[in-house]
């Protein structure tokens, strides 16, 4: 079988990488990829990628990709990242006849538009958290005042994992309204705000793969959003994650399964919008249950580096048996082990990073097997492997439990040399008892 993987960072390293042991993959091609996922697959110079800002570059790439599927005979395609999707990759590729999993257009707005996710949780009664949408920053503004601080405002559309700020106070929650809805700090994505009430709780990532009817549940995961240790300062695309998480006891997954989970793929079906792909549920564990904070689309990164070298089904049988609606076939099966992922990033991360630095280091860690390195922000340029983005690197290890594996990690990470590099030293601290 070929495979396409659509994406280019760490989360699509990890799919590459899992689905390089599959015996059904014959050949992997990614577009664009990235020097680490060039390592296994094929890169095809197509920037599906390309932001939703830029819809009609977007497209024309997204058509590209579609005739070139279809030249290359690929027999499945995978997509790792959430614009595409929201452009509408997977309705594109499915118009002639091509197998791709992920949602198409329709079904990704659970993650696209805020307002959409929000409205379909409060008619069906999923536990999230009171919320109210503003097209107008006066009228947000208003209610910001009325309801005091804390209190979280959002960009209704997508913004990179940046569009949410949790504001301690009423001032940073007037500055978020006025960035994003008059400064348009995230585009169009800031024509509407979502003010949300702040949920108190432990974060949990649970992704469950879907068929439009039936899914499977990956170990619950961690992951850590905020550039400083302790949970401190601006949201990133994630620092870290670990898996599994010991915040989620079974007894609260099967309440998300009952309470979110199952409600949800049952409704999007009623509503003529099936979900196929990742249905990531963003948790809050609150004093009264589990809560859904957002919902993505998609994997998580950089969860999914941590939960793919968990996994010990054949990833290309479940996304196959996905595509062809027999997921209640398939029992997935996770290692009892531990593992922790750390990332890498260029200094100023999540604002502007310099790009182009040396790094060093990795030769020695690929001889052990229980750590792995996913590239993120890399490139080549004259035969040297070179920064190229915010998140660079991610190095993960595996153990017997997660003391030793966030160890191993950070053992991986002191390797890894480039200038300006930034990690955060606490991956873990929460199940670690460190708080
Ligand atoms: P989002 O962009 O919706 O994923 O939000 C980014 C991050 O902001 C989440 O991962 C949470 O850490 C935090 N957050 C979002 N909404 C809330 C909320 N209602 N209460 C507390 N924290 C939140
Ligand atoms: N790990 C956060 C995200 O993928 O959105």
């Amino acid at each position: 079988m070929k495979v396409l993987v659509v994406g280019k960072g760490g989360r699509e390293h990890a799919i590459v990488w899992k689905l390089a042991q599959s015996p059904q993959v014959s050949k992997l091609y990614a577009a664009p990829g990235n020097p680490g996922i060039a390592q296994l697959a094929e890169c095809v110079d197509i920037q599906v990628d390309a932001p939703i800002t830029q819809p009609d570059k977007l497209r024309a790439e997204i058509l590209r990709l579609r005739d070139f599927a279809l030249a290359q005979g690929v027999d499945l395609t995978v997509v790792g990242a959430d614009d595409p999707l929201a452009a509408g990759i997977v309705d594109t590729f499915r118009e002639r006849g091509l197998k791709i999993f992920g949602p198409t257009a329709a079904a990704a707005r659970i993650e696209s538009s805020k307002a959409f996710a929000k409205e379909l949780m409060a008619a069906i009664g999923v536990p999230t958290a009171a919320h109210h949408t503003f097209a107008h920053s006066a009228e947000a503004v208003a209610y910001v005042r009325q309801q005091g601080a804390p209190i979280v405002v959002k960009a209704s559309g997508l913004a990179a994992g940046k569009g949410a700020v949790v504001a301690r106070t009423e001032e940073e929650a007037l500055q978020a309204i006025a960035e994003i809805m008059d400064q348009r700090i995230f585009g169009t994505s800031g024509a509407e705000v979502v003010i949300e009430e702040f949920m108190e709780g432990e974060e949990v990532s649970l992704f469950a793969l879907c068929d439009g009817q039936h899914y499977c549940l990956l170990t619950p995961a961690q992951d850590h959003k905020a550039i400083g240790e302790g949970d401190t300062g601006p949201n990133t695309g994630g620092m870290g994650a670990y898996a599994p998480a010991p915040a989620m006891a079974s007894e609260l997954v099967a309440q998300a399964e009952d309470q979110i989970i199952r409600p949800v793929l049952a409704e999007m079906q009623r509503r003529g919008c099936p979900f196929e792909g990742v249905l990531y549920a963003g948790l809050m564990l609150t004093t009264h249950g589990p809560k859904v904070v957002e919902f993505n689309a998609r994997f998580g990164d950089p969860e999914t580096q941590v939960l793919l070298p968990l996994l010990q089904t054949d990833l290309a049988e479940i996304f196959l048996a996905a595509c062809e609606h027999r997921l209640d076939q398939v029992q997935i099966e996770m290692s009892p082990r531990a593992a922790v992922c750390v990332a890498i990033a260029s200094a100023g991360y999540p604002g502007k990073v310099k790009n182009g630095f040396e790094i060093e280091g990795l030769a020695t860690l690929a001889a052990d097997e229980d750590l792995l390195v996913f590239h993120a922000g890399t490139a080549l340029k004259g035969g040297k492997l070179v920064t190229a983005g915010g998140r660079v690197l991610n190095i993960t290890a595996l153990a017997d439990d997660l003391p030793i594996a966030v160890a191993r990690a950070y053992e991986g990470v002191k390797q890894v040399h480039f200038e300006g590099a930034y990690y955060r030293r606490d991956i873990a601290h929460r199940a670690l008892g460190r708080d």
